[in-house]
């Protein structure tokens, strides 16, 4: 039994946005000496994604460092790497609370944050400040609610965070942010693609996309990608679509994650994979809680994963949890690499 199932109970009587904030707050206390030390670098676990070297594949998902508090913190906690964000270009305070709902009988949350972020510029001061452990912090950009211009906020975000992130990513998949998802649209995607082309400096450039996908919209994105260079494609973001739940927040509106995401995520990654045949990298996200979660995952495509939900219900040890099981099966089925296992169901 963990700590944090012990602790969980008192953590749940708090409002979730109150709990989150007070778990960012408890980890900014966590710096210098009290750091454990680096993330043990397991080689079996150890691979090359878009020119990245990622200690081990079990990242965080963006979210929960919205504002890049506190990412060394968060590698110290085993991530592999650790996405901050979603941060936009001028600081705003996101939709009218209450705003995110815990769906505890479901192991699942609703989110309608809307962005709230303190912008660029207070993420670029937090991450100059934080302490890279070894692992690899990525951005996550976005667009302003209110922005007249939204590919030009992108371009701003590629332009303004490449120089303190290992890679970027373009979220273009928020359900919270009217009219945002639209950019996946075939005209608009490859608008926006061109643009952070051309503004792209040495970081990668990674792309989110929705769960909530058309029939043909795998192929056609993954073109799209493929043709203006992107280096990988996160699959997926939360989903607007809601599958039986029993909570009785079940009808909040936003995006829903956790475990009822899990085959709705897989099933849009095999998708991808299907349409790109293994010729842009993946990565894996959306109700993963489990080492064999992520074993799945990564044998149907996903060369890393990331996770957020999970940490929620199963507590702060899980990442490590997950990166040490996943060695223990690699060992058991014979394979050196975490890279001999992606793509081989
Ligand atoms: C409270 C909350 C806030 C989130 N905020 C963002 C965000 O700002 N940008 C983003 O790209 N994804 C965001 N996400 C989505 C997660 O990164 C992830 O794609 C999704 O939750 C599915 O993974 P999970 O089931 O492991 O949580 C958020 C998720 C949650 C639960």
């Amino acid at each position: 039994m963990s700590i944090y199932s012990l602790i969980r109970p008192l953590v749940f009587r708090l409002d979730a946005e109150r709990a989150h904030r007070a778990t960012v707050n408890l980890l900014k206390l966590r710096t210098g000496t009290a750091f454990p030390p680096e993330p043990p670098d397991t080689p079996e676990l150890a691979s090359r994604v878009a020119g990245l070297r990622f200690p081990n594949p079990v990242g965080l998902a963006a979210g929960f460092d919205k504002d890049a508090e506190v990412p060394a913190q968060m590698l110290s906690l085993g991530f592999g790497f650790v996405e901050v964000g979603t941060v936009t270009p001028r600081p705003q305070h996101g939709n009218p609370k209450p705003r995110l709902f815990r769906l505890v009988e479901d192991r699942a949350v609703i989110n309608r944050m809307g962005f709230n972020n303190h912008g660029h510029l207070a993420a670029l001061e937090w991450l100059r400040q934080s302490r890279h452990l070894g692992g690899i912090i990525g951005a996550n950009v976005g667009a302003n609610k209110e922005s007249a211009d939204r590919i030009a906020d992108y371009v701003a975000g590629v332009r303004r965070m490449s120089s303190a992130a290992d890679y970027i990513t373009v979220n273009i998949s928020s359900p919270n942010t009217p009219g945002l998802r639209g950019l996946q649209d075939e005209g608009a995607l490859d608008e926006l693609l061109a643009a952070v082309a051309e503004a792209r400096a040495d970081a990668p450039i990674f792309l989110k996309v929705a769960p909530d996908l058309g029939e043909a919209d795998p192929e056609r994105i993954v073109r799209a990608a493929i043709d203006h260079k992107i280096d990988a494609l996160i699959v997926s973001n939360t989903t607007i679509s809601r599958p039986p739940l029993r909570s009785s927040y079940a009808n909040e509106s936003g995006g829903l994650s956790g475990a009822p995401l899990k085959t709705l995520a897989l099933d849009a990654l095999r998708r991808f994979r299907r349409a790109s045949g293994g010729e842009i990298p993946l990565i894996g996200v959306g109700g993963i809680a489990s080492a064999d979660d992520a074993w799945e995952r990564i044998r149907a495509g996903a060369s890393l994963v990331q996770l957020y939900t999970a940490m929620v219900y199963e507590g702060p040890g899980v990442a490590r949890r997950i990166a040490k099981g996943l060695t223990a099966r690699l060992a058991r089925e014979g394979l050196a690499n975490i890279a001999d296992l992606v793509g081989t169901e």
